[in-house]
């Protein structure tokens, strides 16, 4: 059995480590499964994408479509044609995506096409804000999946309303936290720690990337200035997304308080965002992370996918009214902030029962 595993933007790559990792284990425990890496090259940037290869242990894609930025209907097209060419040489018995990017959508429509059977993992989750593209995204995907892994009780009860049969969902966990979980102890202390001498729970962490929050100039910049003004006198860590980085300079904010710095990778950032005294973000996946590291977290949007995240973990949805921070990061500061706990099956073994479900499945 040959699946094709296909990865694109950053979220995608922490997510498919350990499903490759399971899906290795098995070949060598002699099940007959094994694996074509499909890099579409969405994200393209050493820091962006090959600093997470080598991070988090995995193999040199099968192939590289070399998609690159471009308009939502340019991506979508480079990375379909390129599955589809990939598809017409050999053909594969599944297809497995993973969260919400415009690779995950691109190539599910090419593989049902193409007859393929789609397997959609972090499936069902919600945020009913059409104006993100990972919301059509989402909708698009799991209208043609054929089996659903999905990472909370929330998700499935989603795809349950919208018809799907209780037989194609999985609930598995979230195999985001499978990464966390097995580096957690390896993480690194970045360059920046040195440069603004940092110490635990002694600075502020804020990463900003949608569309939404950054393609505002004003918004950015008075998100920043609040958060400066909010920030108790501590540092603010800003690694920034290259979308936010172009709008950033034109901004020109210099406060000896701000250390913006290029993206980081993945075991410097978590080794940040373990030890930070706050997280502020516009990102589901640290929602996540901070969740299951009981990092307190503020959210900049109106909604999220991830519930959970602020029923069960400690993240708190503001809206992206930049005068809200203050009260939120008062309350961070006077040692208020809920404690949290982690939801259920986020345990580390969410790759490990994926694995067990495709190989139980009669292909074609
Ligand atoms: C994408 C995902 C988003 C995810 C984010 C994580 C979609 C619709 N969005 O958003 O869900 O949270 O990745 O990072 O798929 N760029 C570079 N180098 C790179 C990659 C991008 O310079 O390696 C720049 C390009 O100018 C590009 C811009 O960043 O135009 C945006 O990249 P894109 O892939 O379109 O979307 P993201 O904002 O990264």
């Amino acid at each position: 059995m040959i699946i094709d595993i296909i990865a694109g933007a950053r979220p995608n790559f922490i997510k498919i480590a350990p499903i490759i990792k399971a899906i290795e284990q098995s070949a060598q425990d002699g099940k007959n499964i094994s694996y074509r890496l499909v890099h579409t090259g969405q994200h393209y940037d050493k820091n962006m994408s090959g600093s997470f290869f080598e991070e988090l242990e995995i193999p040199t894609p099968t192939v590289n479509f070399d998609a690159g930025s471009g308009t939502q209907a340019e991506q979508t097209g480079a990375i379909m044609f390129g599955y589809e060419k990939l598809l017409l040489n050999k053909k594969s018995d599944l297809c497995l995506v993973v969260g919400d990017v415009t690779s995950t959508m691109a190539c599910a429509i090419v593989a049902r096409k193409t007859q393929i059977p789609v397997a959609h993992v972090e499936a069902g989750i919600r945020s009913n804000d059409w104006s993100m593209p990972e919301e059509i995204n989402r909708i698009v995907t799991d209208s043609i999946t054929n089996y659903f892994f999905t990472t909370t009780i929330s998700a499935s009860n989603n795809l349950r309303k919208q018809g799907v049969s209780s037989k194609q969902i999985h609930f598995v966990g979230n195999v985001m936290i499978d990464t966390l979980n097995r580096l957690r102890g390896q993480f690194i202390q970045p360059q920046i720690w040195r440069d603004a001498a940092l110490t635990k729970q002694n600075y502020i962490l804020l990463t900003l990337h949608r569309p939404a929050n950054v393609d505002q100039e004003f918004l950015l910049r008075d998100y920043i200035n609040e958060i400066l003004k909010s920030s108790n006198g501590l540092p603010v860590i800003f690694p920034v997304h290259p979308r936010t980085s172009k709008i950033l300079k034109k901004l020109n904010i210099v406060s000896p308080q701000l250390y913006i710095t290029e993206p980081l990778s993945y075991l410097e950032f978590n080794y940040l965002a373990e030890n930070a005294k706050v997280v502020i973000t516009d990102s589901g996946g640290i929602t996540e992370e901070t969740t299951v590291m009981k990092v307190p977290c503020i959210t900049l949007r109106n909604n999220t996918e991830r519930p959970e995240t602020v029923e069960i973990g400690t993240n708190e949805l503001i809206g992206t009214n930049p005068n809200k921070l203050k009260g939120y990061l008062d309350k961070v500061f006077k040692n208020k902030w809920k404690e949290g706990s982690i939801p259920e099956k986020w345990d580390g073994n969410a790759a490990r029962r994926i694995v067990d479900i495709l190989l139980k499945i009669k292909y074609n």
